[in-house]
């Protein structure tokens, strides 16, 4: 494992220490995030209603009664959001008080990595790095991938551990990036597969920085979890937004993806234009506002991002999709469906219609089957370094979301468990997450992925 490592290394020794990311150069205004309490149904009105006031804000967590809403308001604006909450008895205090400041120092603890060389490889994880480096090592890792074979239990003949496969373009006309990670051979194993995806939300960065940690962990470093790749094939998709992603390095808490519509506004939140449930939650967890965070799109699968994943779980009928998993931050909660809806699903049944076979495959499926996996997931990452998840239906334990990944992944039939895990923190950093936090978080979050590698139902 150690000469895979350094093959890559080797590769790519000279390619991180020149870039930086550029930060806006215009002096921008003061940012808080502003922690507020909704202690009744009220409350969690008056705060979403702050959206409407023509407020300039941003939710960085959603209202939700009896638990806190975290918004980032400018100084122009903080005065006026502060009377609001203020007579309407709602409770908060200030979670971040200068929050460019944050990212200031985020930038400084990037750029000083970079310049000790600390980081050897074409990417690590003490350091988060720009699209086109993640982009460069999945391709020189594919391109590694015969030397990685070798390493990998000795594979039997025409197969590789890891291909790379292009599933198709963004908005920008960038190419999204799955990583395919088996010990078989191409398109005959009949493993259950786990698709992993993240970044969807361009600005939580650690999203990408675990995916592509577990992709490393199950390429070059197998004989620390030899079991994995004989029970699961892994699809790993570490960007699901690039354009958004690649948006952050000048724009740091870009959320939404960069489409343009017939609105001055640009973007979609890809993670409520998937198509079940479209805009229609019980209680509304998606926008028509082109001009919202949490705009939907203007039809199901209007973005080119959120397509193609469709289509690639759907043309890939012959896969064994089996778990889906998708990485947010912040929060630490391990989520199941449902988001449109508090209703539990119940008994679900699997149906892989789209299979060229035909076949149906029963599971003990439905909510009680995903917490439990959740739970057992969630203690194995809590055993690693004490960091608590809650797990449960993200209506539940979060808030309405409609035309999430997560409910399509599960409502569509096309796997049976599906996911959303919000990775660290709480809220001290909340996206702006230090650089040196990385390797805890993507370590412990390999450790949840691997229970759940050993123990989904076969
Ligand atoms: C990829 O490999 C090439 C050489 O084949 C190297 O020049 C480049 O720096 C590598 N890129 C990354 C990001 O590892
Ligand atoms: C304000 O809220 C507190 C608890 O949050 C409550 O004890 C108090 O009665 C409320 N006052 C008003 C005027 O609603
Ligand atoms: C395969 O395994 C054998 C025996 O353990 C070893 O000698 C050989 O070097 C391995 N091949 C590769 C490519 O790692
Ligand atoms: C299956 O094989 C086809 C043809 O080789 C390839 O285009 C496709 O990407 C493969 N799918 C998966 C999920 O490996
Ligand atoms: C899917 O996996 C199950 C066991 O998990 C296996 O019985 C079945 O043959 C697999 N199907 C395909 C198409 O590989
Ligand atoms: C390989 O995995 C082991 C066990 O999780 C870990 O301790 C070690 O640091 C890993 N090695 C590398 C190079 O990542
Ligand atoms: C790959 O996984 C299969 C299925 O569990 C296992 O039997 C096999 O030994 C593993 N290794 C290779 C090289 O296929």
């Amino acid at each position: 494992m150690v000469m895979a490592r350094s093959l890559i290394l080797g590769l790519s020794a000279l390619c991180i220490v020149s870039s930086v990311w550029a930060l806006p150069t215009s002096t921008p205004e003061k940012l808080q995030v502003i922690r507020a309490f909704a202690a009744s149904p009220s409350d969690v009105s008056t705060i979403r209603a702050l959206e409407k006031e023509n407020i300039k804000l941003d939710f960085w967590k959603d209202p939700r009664l009896n638990d806190h809403a975290d918004i980032m308001v400018d100084s122009l604006n903080l005065k006026k959001v502060v009377s609001i909450l203020d007579k309407n008895n709602i409770s908060h205090h200030t979670m971040i008080e200068d929050v460019n400041s944050l990212i200031a120092e985020q930038e400084r603890e990037r750029q000083e990595i970079a310049a000790n060389g600390a980081q050897a490889a074409g990417i690590d994880w003490d350091n988060y790095y720009q699209l086109a480096e993640i982009e460069g090592w999945l391709d020189n890792l594919s391109r590694e991938s015969s030397a990685i074979e070798g390493w990998l239990d000795n594979l039997s003949r025409e197969s590789s551990a890891v291909s790379i496969q292009n599933i198709g373009t963004s908005y920008e006309g960038r190419t999204l990036k799955v990583a395919k990670i088996s010990n078989g051979s191409g398109n005959s194993t009949n493993k259950p597969a786990i698709l992993i995806t993240a970044t969807i939300h361009a600005r939580e960065w650690i999203a990408a920085a675990t995916a592509t940690y577990i992709i490393d962990q199950l390429a070059s470093n197998s004989s620390a979890h030899p079991d994995i790749l004989d029970l699961v094939d892994f699809y790993i998709l570490p960007v699901i937004n690039p354009d958004g992603y690649a948006y952050t390095a000048s724009s740091r808490l870009w959320r939404k993806s960069r489409s343009r519509g017939s609105s001055s506004c640009i973007g979609t939140d890809g993670n409520r234009n998937f198509g079940y449930k479209w805009g229609d939650g019980d209680v509304p967890g998606s926008s028509g506002d082109p001009c919202s965070e949490t705009y939907r799109g203007s039809a199901p699968f209007s973005e080119r991002e959120t397509a193609a994943v469709r289509d690639y779980i759907e043309s890939n009928s012959n896969v064994n999709w089996t778990v889906y998993v998708t990485f947010h931050s912040y929060g630490q909660y391990f989520m199941s469906p449902w988001g449109y809806t508090r209703t539990l699903p119940t008994g679900y049944q699997a149906m892989y219609f789209m299979s060229p076979w035909g076949y149906t495959r029963t599971l003990p499926t439905g909510y009680q089957a995903m917490k439990q996996l959740s739970d057992v997931a969630a203690a194995a990452l809590t055993a690693k370094y004490g960091t608590r998840y809650s797990t449960g239906s993200s209506a539940n334990v979060l808030y309405y979301t409609d035309g999430t990944d997560q409910d399509w992944a599960f409502g569509s039939g096309h796997f049976p468990f599906s996911y959303t895990m919000e990775l660290r923190d709480t809220g001290s950093y909340g996206f702006l997450l230090p650089a040196r936090l990385i390797k805890p978080t993507a370590e412990e979050t390999f450790e949840a992925i691997k229970t759940l590698a050993r123990n989904v139902p076969k």
